[in-house]
């Protein structure tokens, strides 16, 4: 815990943005409140991503109600994988990625076996909102399971790792790659104890991770080093990410995408409240670079310009990469 204190205190001095400037000066400034459904549920986010062109894991099916969960099998139908998971969940809870079949039941990925009741059971925790942000009745959504891209095999325990990226007003500020370990159970969400590896905005190159408030550079499941490692389609990435701010309306985002072994990069979701711990995995506070931004704007809105995606990224990846790497 020494440590990490230790971290915050000299992260304070370079910037750092605590919860209450985030939630006053980001979220509550920049966020509409009526646009909040958009990003909460999964399942309104996933169509407004294929209207706008953006791919998405192929949805299933969808159950709302006690009676339609008689559909899941239909839904399902001959499919060995699939994902279960809450439209209105968070920080990965609520979440089944069955991987397999065994014995007419499921193998989730981290090996557990389940029934076809139990799955029924679930889903009907997800619909009374068990899982929702505020207990709110919720649905269930089916879906593809997302492969990860070969890449990530070394540097990943099971599951799938995402990357996560802060967008302000269309400007891609920062940017995180997280990677689930045996405690996430396959999912990539740090509460769930999953590691958070910062990434350079320009290169898409890895930084140093931070795991379970640790400084680390080391993956604990495959001692592999997590850190000097290329992601690929990294330009595709901070475009993707600067064109949710056109796709949702919200200033201040948090989006999440996945590199699927076949289909490539797609996004997995949408978040109005992003976490603070990605400036501990990029030693970076996120104030020097939104102000940055906001400078930016009021420039822009002065000679009354406003940027594409592609210049926006250009600017940021100009404006805040090329982060020599770690040493020692
Ligand atoms: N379709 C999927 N295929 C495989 N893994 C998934 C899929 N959807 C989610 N996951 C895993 O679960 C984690 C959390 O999923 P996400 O949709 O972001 O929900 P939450 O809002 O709970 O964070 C992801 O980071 C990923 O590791
Ligand atoms: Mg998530």
């Amino acid at each position: 815990m020494f440590g990490f204190w230790k971290t915050w205190k000299a992260l304070e001095a370079r910037g750092i943005m605590g919860i209450n400037r985030r939630n006053a000066d980001y979220v509550l400034k920049y966020n509409k409140r009526s646009l909040y459904p958009i990003v909460d549920d999964k399942i309104i986010t996933k169509e407004r991503a294929i209207k706008a062109g953006i791919h998405v894991p192929e949805l299933y099916g969808v159950i709302s109600t006690e009676k339609e969960i008689d559909n899941l099998d239909k839904i399902i139908g001959e499919r060995n994988d699939f994902v279960i998971k809450p439209a209105q969940g968070a920080g990965g809870d609520g979440i089944i990625v069955v991987a397999d079949r065994f014995e007419g039941r499921y193998r989730t990925v981290s090996g557990k076996i389940i029934g076809h009741e139990e799955l029924e059971h679930h889903i009907s925790s997800i619909l009374t909102g068990l899982y929702s942000l505020g207990g709110h009745r919720d649905r269930a959504l089916i879906e593809y399971r997302v492969i990860p891209d070969q890449i990530f095999k070394s540097i990943s325990y099971e599951g799938v790792p995402d990357i996560r990226i802060i967008v302000l007003m269309g400007y891609p500020v920062m940017a995180m790659l997280r990677l689930p370990t045996r405690q996430s159970g396959g999912k990539a969400n740090l509460h769930q104890g999953a590691i958070g590896v910062g990434v350079d905005l320009a290169t898409g190159q890895t930084l140093r991770g931070t795991w379970l408030n640790n400084i680390i550079t080391k993956h604990p499941d495959t001692t592999n080093a997590v850190d000097g490692v290329q992601l690929p389609y990294w330009d595709g990435f901070m475009n993707l990410a600067a064109g949710c701010y056109e796709l949702c309306g919200l200033g201040y985002i948090g989006v999440d995408m996945v590199l699927d072994q076949e289909k490539g990069p797609l996004i997995l979701e949408l978040n109005a409240r992003p976490g603070l711990n990605i400036q501990i995995a990029n030693d970076c506070g996120l104030t020097l670079r939104t102000h940055a931004v906001e400078a930016r704007l009021e420039e822009l809105k002065a000679r009354g310009i406003t940027e594409t995606v592609r210049e926006r990224v250009e600017f940021v990846q100009e404006m805040f990469g090329h982060i020599p790497a770690v040493e020692g």
